[in-house]
């Protein structure tokens, strides 16, 4: 069982981006955990990051294909993107919403997520043991199909 975790825009800076907000862990070091916890629950994951939108639509129809779920961090698109929003929709994989920082606690433009009606769940505000627990639970569910 494959899940696709996806980054969007500005997650390659981890590590020396705001790092108050985001913490000193890098997305290679992310990348490490998520395949760690993986292979400790018997999951594959396919790890990926761009900073252009289009990408991350394609990203989402290739995971409803080839994925059982997906963990996407859309970064800014979050707050932004009707057409994520419409692609997780048209695949109907389900997808867990990954924050690093708290959303809500922020600018009160990042409080509103285009991604959160269509996600399974939300998490944010953890830091990067927020991707390990989304994996946590997608293992522990069956059939993730079934909405
Ligand atoms: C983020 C939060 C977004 O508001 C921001 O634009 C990001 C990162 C997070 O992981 O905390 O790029 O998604």
């Amino acid at each position: 069982r494959t899940v696709f975790i996806l980054n969007g825009p500005n997650l390659n800076l981890l590590g020396r981006r705001e790092p108050a907000t985001y913490g000193a862990e890098t997305l290679d070091d992310i990348a490490g955990r998520c395949r760690r916890r993986a292979d400790a629950l018997g999951l594959e994951v396919d790890f990926r990051q761009t900073n252009a939108e289009g990408t991350l639509v394609d990203w989402i129809h290739e995971a409803g294909d080839k994925a059982f779920a997906a963990i996407l961090n859309a970064g800014a698109y979050t707050h932004t993107s009707v057409a994520i929003h419409d692609a997780i929709r048209a695949v109907a994989l389900p997808v867990i919403e990954v924050h690093l920082s708290n959303i809500h606690n922020r600018e009160s433009f990042r409080h509103v997520s285009y991604i959160a009606p269509v996600a399974r769940g939300i998490i944010c505000g953890l830091g990067p043991v927020g991707y390990e627990l989304a994996l946590e639970a997608l293992a522990g569910q069956q059939d993730n199909r079934a909405t």
